[in-house]
């Protein structure tokens, strides 16, 4: 049987019955182990691909603490390759940040690295490899860290979905390589065939009618942008990447997750008892296909419910100092249908052509990839305004480590806090933050074949 011959089953819609909804296994052990081992990503039927995992599943297993509390897990690495863990969102102490060869060295195979952090803020977080991520995160090694609320929201259930998307081979299953193949580095990135959550092709999440439940979106893919919406379901959004929103905003229209993006949604469930809801995700054939089917039986309460209160804020959300604060530009350029004619890179200035010849496609602010000095040295405590202009042909998922940003409208107006920001080509796009943790931090885009190609630079705040 051929995976791609089978587009229905690549798109995510398996005629046969669904598969039942397996519980994120929690995690006890304060080992996380990298190691190889074997996962059912495609259906029944095809074979199991082999993945690099966290203690062996796909997603890692669920981390999960009390706001302020302390994690505390060492990393054993046995893969055959050098790895750290990042854990994505979080306000963290720059030296267990997990950038391999920037906050620490990366755990050699066979050895180990202890991390040990406090937990800041409340919300949805993850975590993932940080040592070539473009490979390491594609052949699985990612999982959900959640952080409870000292007063959580009163709901039913609460569900933590991980999206993703795996790019397998159609012959034996197995993750097409390389991993970082000219095609998707220059262009929209390693975008997958085959579509699932929590590890599962066409998951499927049993609900009753009347519920209300708290669901945890991840994109943990390396560059697919979802699109998303509810049927079945009546939907607010409560945080972006971890962070309440001051007020709950309906569900109206799509939702947009890109890589590495968080949203919490506390949904009702209206359809009636028997029918189907769903999480949809619009496909690139333009049809609605689910990527989460909630089938309903039964029937929690027939009374509507109130809209949901906002979560409570986490500490220091406010960006004060907007006017006087330090402003910096940043122009995206390069990739495919680009119009960059050259960059920085390693201190020597090449052209395009050159810079591809050795696998590098991106620049920001002039710069090709990694440089010893910052891209900004920040006083600690001191508000910075970065203007971000993408003069590429393709949207990019630009990542802050350490601290969270809110986007600045022309009119001076605050968005959302996140730690994740989707450019598109040719808007401007203005954030703003308080350098309020000190150390040093990645900015890069999470297409992550975008981040290995020249998307990534780092910041320093002392
Ligand atoms: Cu989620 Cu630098 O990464
Ligand atoms: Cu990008």
């Amino acid at each position: 049987m051929s995976l791609i011959s089978r587009r229905t089953v690549l798109c995510g819609l398996a005629s046969a019955a669904g598969l039942a909804a397996m519980p994120l296994r929690a995690a006890e052990a304060t080992t996380l182990t990298a190691r190889v081992s074997s996962a059912q990503l495609a259906p029944p039927g095809y074979a199991p691909t082999e993945v690099w995992s966290y203690d062996g599943g796909i997603p890692g297993p669920l981390i999960r603490a009390r706001q302020g509390d302390r994690i505390v897990r060492r990393l054993q690495n046995d893969l055959p390759v050098p790895t750290s863990v990042h854990w994505h969102g979080i306000r963290i102490d720059n030296a267990m940040d997990g950038v391999a060869d920037l906050t620490q060295a990366p755990a050699a195979p066979g050895e180990s690295f202890d991390y040990d952090f406090a937990v800041p803020d409340a919300g949805t977080y993850w975590y993932h490899a940080h040592k070539n991520s473009f490979e390491q995160v594609a052949r699985g090694l990612s999982g959900p860290l959640i952080v409870d609320e000292i007063d959580p929201p009163d709901v039913d259930r609460d569900e933590v979905l991980m999206l993703d998307d795996w790019l397998l081979n159609p012959e034996d299953g197995q993750f097409a390589q390389p991993f970082g193949h000219m095609m998707s580095l220059s262009h929209g990135g390693r975008l997958g065939n085959l579509l699932g959550t929590n590890g599962q092709f066409d998951m499927s999440l049993p609900v009753k009618s009347g519920e209300r439940m708290r669901l945890r979106l991840i994109n943990a893919s390396n560059a697919r942008i979802f699109v998303l919406n509810l049927t079945g379901l009546d939907g607010w959004t409560v945080a972006l990447d971890g962070m309440p929103l001051d007020a709950p905003a309906p569900v109206e229209s799509e939702i947009i997750l890109a890589p590495a993006q968080r949203v919490d949604l506390i949904v009702d469930v209206t359809a009636a008892d028997g029918d189907i809801a769903a999480l949809l995700r619009f496909d690139d054939d333009d049809q609605w296909r689910p990527q989460v089917r909630m089938p309903v039986a039964g029937t929690a309460t027939k009374a509507k419910r109130a809209a949901p209160s906002p979560l409570p804020p986490n500490p220091g959300m406010e960006i004060p100092g907007l006017k006087d604060a330090r402003r910096l530009d940043m122009a995206m350029e390069g990739g495919a249908m680009g119009r960059m004619s050259g960059a920085m890179m390693n201190g020597n200035r090449m052209g395009f052509r050159q810079m591809a010849q050795q696998g590098q496609f991106w620049a920001l602010a002039g710069q090709v990839g990694m440089t010893d000095t910052p891209f900004a040295d920040l006083d600690r405590g001191e508000t910075l305004r970065l203007k971000i202009t993408n003069d590429t042909a393709f949207a990019h998922a630009m990542h802050l480590h350490g601290m969270h940003f809110r986007q600045v409208a022309e009119d001076g107006t605050l968005g959302p806090m996140r730690d994740t920001i989707l450019s598109y080509p040719d808007e401007p796009l203005e954030i703003a933050f308080v350098a309020e943790n000190p150390g040093k931090w990645l900015f890069h885009c999470h297409m992550l074949g975008h981040a290995a190609s020249g998307m990534t630079t780092w910041i320093n705040v002392t």
